[in-house]
């Protein structure tokens, strides 16, 4: 299975916070953003560089720069619009694009809203953000969505994820690499991840 659990200390004393139910929106989205930025630096360790030459102050050296194919961050709405700001910040020049679903309470299908994605995607490399990877239904639909519009090179991060939704994304998708912080326990009757972290979008956004 093409599944990558980050269990750095750091990430792990970020997550008991995100988990408490006591953490406010304010905290939440700021440990959201952290742990996405540490989650980034394992998801783009096989970025493609290329050898520069520079002077420092003190000498001429030969030194290392991005190169290969230019990035391009796809957030699910809403969750995962909130895990844009962290990647921005180390890679401010990729191109954002955004997947609006939401779950059908009744099926938990995911019902697709919106859909922007960058023209070149074919082009770049993909990393779909969505802090829940919970039935795996919100994801499937949006990379799908993402290959039909000649995506290929695809990698999906979540916080948490539960073991059913990796296996139906790897199922559904077994070329995307998924990067999850945690992986739990299982889903409960309404389809939370349990134990989770309850809803992220209304945990992030302060709605119920
Ligand atoms: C949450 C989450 C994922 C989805 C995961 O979004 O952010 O997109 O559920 O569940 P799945 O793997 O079973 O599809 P939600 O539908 O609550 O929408 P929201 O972000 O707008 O609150
Ligand atoms: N979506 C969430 O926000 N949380 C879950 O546990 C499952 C789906």
């Amino acid at each position: 299975m093409p599944l990558t659990v980050i269990d750095h200390p750091l990430v792990q004393h970020k997550l008991a916070l995100l988990r408490d139910e006591r953490t406010g929106s304010k905290d939440f989205r700021e440990l959201v953003t952290e742990v996405t930025m540490l989650m980034a630096f394992e998801a783009m360790r096989d970025l493609e560089l290329e050898d520069v030459q520079i002077q420092t102050p003190v000498a001429s050296m030969t030194a290392k720069t991005l190169s290969g194919k230019k990035l391009a961050l796809v957030a699910i709405l809403r969750a995962g619009l909130i895990m844009v700001d962290g990647i921005l910040r180390l890679v401010p020049a990729a191109k954002v694009g955004h997947i609006g679903t939401y779950r059908d309470p009744e099926t938990k299908n995911p019902v697709r809203y919106y859909a922007k994605l960058p023209s070149d995607i074919s082009d770049r490399r993909v990393f779909v953000l969505d802090p829940m990877l919970a039935t795996g239904g919100s994801a499937i639909d949006a990379i799908q969505e993402m290959k039909n519009a000649g995506a290929s090179s695809i990698k999906l991060l979540n916080i948490i994820a539960a073991p059913e939704g990796v296996a139906r994304v790897a199922a559904a998708h077994p070329d995307v690499e998924i990067i999850v912080a945690a992986l739990d326990s299982h889903l409960n009757e309404h389809a939370y991840i349990v134990p989770g972290l309850g809803d992220a979008g209304d945990r992030i956004y302060g709605t119920k």
